[in-house]
């Protein structure tokens, strides 16, 4: 055997390795990502069928969270909120109503403004905690029609210190939630309890984790 010919055997050889590593590398990109697809599926699956039984479809509780919240960090959260309304007492509407006394008053409270009336057809008549939960995760959701061009509070913990700070711009601020009243909303709106456990569940919360870093 020349040494031409060595080289050639060699080369092959190396060729047909490298080959073999790249060809192992493509199935696992190719597999993995339909892997993730499909638990991703799953989970887009859950939000739509469910209706507001998951987490993911709806707003989480907020009322445990009320008491420790960070007030100072709801007058922070009030400022995406402060282009459309006023808080102070006797403040003027501007896009929105003024918002004093809104926590636990009634809905469309401020004489004189040209309301939609949307609201007052969504839920009770009274801006419960939970009733502002449920308008400020998402206002459009909550009710369709509603003039409030607001996308909504994500995060649990901004609507909460949010609540807990607009609670306080009243002449006398709603109390905070009772046990049971904390109990009830967990009820309403936690997911089912009589869930089973779902194999599929695992590459779902896989998918959940890698979701997480492009911010949830
Ligand atoms: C782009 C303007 C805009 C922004 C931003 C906005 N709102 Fe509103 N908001 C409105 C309008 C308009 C209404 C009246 C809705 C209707 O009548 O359908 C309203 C109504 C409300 C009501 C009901 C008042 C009542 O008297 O029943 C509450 C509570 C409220 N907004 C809270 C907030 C909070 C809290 C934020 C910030 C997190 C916010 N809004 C951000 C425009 C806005």
């Amino acid at each position: 055997m020349g040494g031409m010919e060595f080289n050639k055997i060699f080369a092959a050889v190396l060729v047909a390795g490298i080959i073999a590593m790249l060809g192992g590398f493509m199935a696992k990109q190719l597999v993995h990502p339909k892997h993730l697809e499909e638990a991703a599926y799953k989970i887009e699956e859950t939000e739509t069928s469910a209706g507001g039984a998951t987490v993911a479809a709806g707003p989480e509780p907020i009322m445990a969270l009320l008491a420790a919240a960070d007030v100072a960090k709801g007058e922070k959260v009030a400022k995406a909120c402060a282009s459309c309304h006023s808080f102070n007492k006797g403040g003027p509407a501007g896009v929105g109503p003024n918002l004093w006394g809104v926590v636990g008053g009634p809905k469309d409270h401020m004489p004189g403004y040209a309301y939609s009336g949307a609201l007052l057809k969504a839920g009770g008549p009274m801006w419960t905690y939970e009733e502002l939960n449920k308008f400020l995760w998402k206002p459009k959701a909550y009710a369709p029609d509603t003039k409030m061009g607001f996308v909504g509070l994500k995060k649990a913990e901004e609507r909460a210190a949010l609540l807990a700070w607009l609670r306080t711009q009243a002449d006398s601020p709603k109390a905070l939630p009772t046990d049971a009243e904390i109990a009830k909303e967990q009820a309403d709106l936690a997911p089912p309890a009589t869930e089973e456990p779902d194999p599929a569940a695992a590459p779902a919360a896989d998918a959940k984790a890698a979701e997480k870093p492009a911010g949830h």
